[in-house]
This record gives C-alpha cells, sequence and structure tokens, in this order.
C-alpha cells in the first residue's frame, strides 16, 4: 500500500498541518522486532514491519533513541548522537528504515535527548578530566566540613540525589541516574551542538527525520542558584508543583529556537515535548504558536476509568490547548508507564475498558499517539523475574512506578516461535505463554479482536470528515457514561461496570462491545465505547 505524504509542504507550498490529527506510532525499538537474532530488537525489524503499520492506519512512527549507548537507561544515555548502536544496526539501516517509511506514506519522528548525555560522551569524559570541559556540565563543590554532602538536596526521578561525586571531591548533578549526567543549557557550546544534531537527522539521506520526540523538553534549564527544595518527597511533586529543576521558564527560549530550526526545514517538521508540568495551561506554553507542535497530554494517561474525571481532563485539555492555537494530543500507554489494560484492572474488565479507552480516544480532536501492543490489548508482565530486569529505576527504588520493564516485553507477533515472531530466538525479556493468542497472527481476521478493532477504528478516523482535527461538544448522558458529538457522529462511553439504556443516537459505526438496539432505544454494555454516525 502507497499512500502520499499529505503534509509536505512541496509543489503547492500548502500546508497541511498534519500533525494536528496524526495517529502516531510509538515503537521501543528494543523490543519491537529482532531481525538478527541477538534478543533485541533492530532498526532492520523495524522496517520489515513496517508495512504492518501502515496497514494498520499510522501517519506516523516514533522511534525510541537508537543512538550509540551504554544502554543504562535504555538507551536515554546517549553517548554518541550521530552513531546509531550496533545493538540497533547501522547509519545505512536508518536511512533505508526512513527511505522505505516515507514510500508507505509513514512519517518518521525520532527521539533526540538534550537534557543529559551518557557518562561515555566524550564531553562527559574530558569533563571528568576537569578545566572548561565541566562548563558543559552542572559541576559544584559540595556542602559540609568536607564537601562530602551534596550540594543541594535534590532527588533524581528514579530515587536517591540527584548528585554524584567524583574522585576530586566536587560533584555533577544527574536528575536521572548518575550514567545521565545533566547539561548545563546556559552553555552555548551544549546549543550549538544540539542544532547541529538535530540538522544531522533532519537532513539524513536527503529527505531526512519528520520531528522530535524531546525528551525532557521541561528540565533543560535549572532555577539560578540550583535551590534547595526542602523536601524529599519531589518525585511525587512533578506533574503537579513548581519544581527548580522542571517547567522553569527559560526552557521556552530553546524550543522558541528549535521551532525556528525546524521550519527551516521543507515538509512539516515537528517537535514533541516530553513535558510534565503542573497544569494543563503550564503545559500549554510548550505549544504556542513559535514553540513545539505538541506535548504529551499527561493528565488523560492518569486519569482513572471515570466519567467524571476523564470529561475534566479533556474538557481542561481542549481548553488550555485552545488557548494557544495547538492541537491536543492523547495518549494512554508508553514505555514508562504499566499498560492501561492492566492501570484499568486488569483481566477481562481491564481490556473492556482499554477497548473502549482506546474508541473514546481516536474519537476526540487531535493528535493521538499510540504504544506498540495496545493494539493487540498487551497487559503489563508483572512477574519478571528480578534478574532479567533492566530499568534504573527498578535499582534505585523509587522511580516513577519502579517497574518499567513490564511493559517493555518483545511484541507478539505469530503464535507460536521462540519469541512468538519478534525474532528467531528468544527476546532479551521472556514473554508470557499466554502471549501466542495475543500475537498479530492470532489477532488477524478475527472480528472481535482488538487488532481489528483499532484497524477498523484507525480505518474509520481517516474516513470520516468529523473526526481528528475540529470541534466536540458534550450531550447529555446519564452519570457514568460519556456522550459528545462531532460534525456527522457521536460518540458514547459506558465507564459503568454494568449495561445502561440510551436513547439511539444514530447509526451504529463502530463498538468495542456490541450494544443492543430495539426501536428507538439502546442498551450499551459495561465498560463500552461505541461510535456512531448521524
Ligand atoms: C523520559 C523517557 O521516556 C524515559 O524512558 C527516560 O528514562 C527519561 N526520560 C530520562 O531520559
Amino acid at each position: 500500500m502507497t499512500q502520499q505524504l499529505t503534509g509536505a509542504a512541496t509543489t503547492s507550498g500548502a500546508r497541511t498541518r498534519w500533525w494536528r490529527d496524526a495517529v502516531i506510532y510509538q515503537v521501543y525499538v528494543r523490543s519491537f522486532a529482532d531481525s538478527d537474532g541477538d534478543g533485541i530488537g533492530d532498526l532492520r525489524g523495524i522496517e520489515e514491519r513496517l508495512p504492518y503499520l501502515a496497514e494498520l492506519g499510522a501517519d506516523a512512527v516514533w522511534l525510541t533513541p537508537f543512538y550509540a549507548s551504554p544502554q543504562a537507561d535504555g538507551g536515554y544515555d546517549v553517548a554518541d548522537y550521530r552513531v546509531v548502536d550496533p545493538l540497533f544496526g547501522t547509519l545505512d539501516d536508518a536511512q533505508s528504515l526512513l527511505r522505505t517509511a516515507h514510500r508507505l506514506g509513514l512519517r518518521v519522528i525520532v527521539d533526540v535527548v538534550p537534557n543529559h548525555t551518557s557518562d561515555r560522551h566524550v564531553w562527559f569524559r574530558e569533563a571528568l578530566a576537569g578545566g572548561p570541559a565541566r562548563a558543559r556540565y552542572h559541576f559544584r563543590p559540595g556542602r559540609g566540613p568536607e564537601g562530602e554532602l551534596p550540594p543541594n538536596d535534590w532527588q533524581s526521578v528514579f530515587g536517591g540525589p540527584a548528585w554524584t561525586r567524583v574522585s576530586d571531591g566536587s560533584w555533577y548533578l544527574h536528575l536521572f541516574a548518575p550514567e545521565q549526567p545533566d547539561l548545563n543549557w546556559e552553555n552555548p557550546e551544549v546549543r550549538a551542538e544540539f542544532d547541529s544534531v538535530l540538522r544531522f537527522w533532519l537532513e539524513l539521506g536527503g529527505r531526512g527525520v519528520d520531528g522530535f520526540r524531546i525528551d525532557v523538553a521541561h528540565g533543560m534549564v535549572k532555577a539560578a542558584g540550583l535551590p534547595d527544595i526542602g523536601t524529599a518527597e519531589q518525585v511525587r511533586m512533578i506533574g503537579s508543583q513548581t519544581l527548580p529543576f522542571f517547567d522553569q521558564d527559560g526552557v521556552h527560549e530553546i524550543h522558541r529556537s528549535w521551532r525556528t530550526l525546524l521550519d527551516s526545514y521543507p515538509g512539516e517538521r515537528i517537535g514533541v515535548a516530553e513535558a510534565w508540568a503542573p497544569s494543563a495551561e503550564r503545559l500549554a506554553l510548550y505549544v504556542r504558536p513559535d514553540e513545539l507542535h505538541q506535548a504529551f497530554n499527561f493528565q488523560f494517561l492518569r486519569c482513572r476509568w471515570d466519567a467524571a474525571a476523564m470529561r475534566t481532563v479533556v474538557d481542561d485539555s481542549l481548553a488550555a490547548t485552545a488557548s494557544v492555537g495547538a492541537p491536543t494530543t492523547w495518549v494512554l500507554s508508553n514505555h514508562d508507564v504499566v499498560r492501561h489494560v492492566t492501570r484499568y484492572g486488569g483481566g477481562a474488565a481491564g481490556l473492556r475498558r482499554a477497548r473502549a479507552a482506546a474508541l473514546l480516544m481516536l474519537a476526540l480532536p487531535g493528535s493521538v499517539y499510540l504504544y506498540q501492543g495496545e493494539e493487540l490489548g498487551l497487559p503489563e508482565v508483572t512477574d519478571l523475574p528480578d534478574e532479567l530486569r533492566e530499568d534504573p529505576s527498578f535499582f534505585r527504588g523509587a522511580g516513577q512506578d519502579g517497574l518499567r520493564d513490564g511493559c517493555r516485553v518483545p511484541v507478539p507477533w505469530t503464535d507460536e516461535g521462540p519469541s512468538y515472531g519478534f525474532g528467531p530466538g528468544p527476546g532479551w525479556l521472556p514473554q508470557p505463554e499466554s502471549w501466542g493468542a495475543y500475537s498479530v497472527g492470532a489477532q488477524t481476521g478475527d472480528p472481535g479482536s482488538t487488532l481489528e478493532l483499532y484497524r477498523a477504528a484507525l480505518a474509520l478516523r481517516r474516513r470520516l470528515d468529523g473526526l481528528g482535527d475540529g470541534p466536540m461538544s458534550w450531550l447529555e448522558g446519564p452519570p457514568g457514561v460519556l456522550v459528545f458529538t462531532r460534525p456527522g457522529f457521536v460518540c458514547t462511553v459506558n465507564t459503568l461496570p454494568g449495561a445502561v439504556e440510551l436513547r439511539v443516537p444514530g447509526r451504529p459505526l463502530l463498538s468495542s462491545a456490541a450494544p443492543d438496539i430495539s426501536g428507538e432505544s439502546v442498551r450499551v454494555p459495561g465498560d463500552s465505547c461505541t461510535w456512531w454516525a448521524i
């Protein structure tokens, strides 16, 4: 299937703003498809599976970091931003993947990790040696009579102090693992280097990548003087309160300059912020017209399966982004959180809710991020043996959920084989035995499967003019039920466990669980979502 890329500002110069309603599929590179049998997913494996993503109906693919890295944090510790780690392939593989994606009509977004480097990055090796190279990072003397105490009370997101002492007695800042020293964005060399890295990927092989997912986009600038916070409960405050290391006003100037850089390339290249801000209003600042195009909407991801709570999040999200003219994004899962089937209660109920939530999300105005395997209804793997875990937040003991390996288990493609088609041999994390039944092969062609539900939903979303970007308004519904309308369309979501009776709003298009229509009324099953044409 070959599609035309619609957003390219090519011959006509028309800008379609493709990203305003794009469905962007997140590939966690290490766990998607292993072409060479080393148990680790790689770029060739992804390229081979791109037709699957095009047929699924994705508009773009976001690839998590595949750069040279000692893998202290799944590749979010980059040692060389212009080199593909041999674990994942070569630069030629990256170019080939880009070419194939573009031929299939898929855009490609790659991660950029500007808040910190790996401690193996040449800059950090130079900084350890002392001298002016230290100014690229945050080195400080310690407190206490012998400088034996960290310079301030900041905690690492992964637990423990955000400072590590080096052999000459000074300390360096790392908001994440000690292997991820924070860069000093006040240093002009840092800015120049990242401009160059962005250009490298935007130009790779000619056409280059279509955008960047910006890791820790809210953390690059720290409050002047690195002031104490006064409590050790900092990780819990992320996303709800202001912290001197997150969401400082100074970050916006960087994003504005990146926007200018992105806009200097043809084809509407985008920047999407991974930003944790204390409110929807603060988050909207990242997507002002001269800043980034999108920001992940973690309020939606964090919301419980409850109609009133979801309605509030939807309203707040739409109002905040509308205030700056940006689209909202919706996301239910990613490589850092427990998969939503499990968050919503797990088992049959969790799956029912996850299927309904997916239809809800895909009917809302804006752009949608899907995390690999959610289209299969994969649950979190909660019983991984500790000795196989790799997540640094597990080892440091106080991470966001402490269990990020359970959502990173390799994708099952076939209902048998040593890793259910992930690769020729076993994968880097074992898949539960039940995962053959979740595989792409097992679900394809089964109209009741979650995969076919996603395929149908994405196809309809593309076909119906009223979905994607545009208006929506709430209609009246009983408690526990969300009803909203979009041009030519109504969506009903029953978040209660039991069925509810509604007036038939239109002609049923697609359901996560079949409604029972009789005359003017319809019984909508518990934990379900239905799309209606009006
Ligand atoms: C956010 C990424 O999604 C996560 O996986 C990583 O550990 C941190 N940023 C640090 O880079």
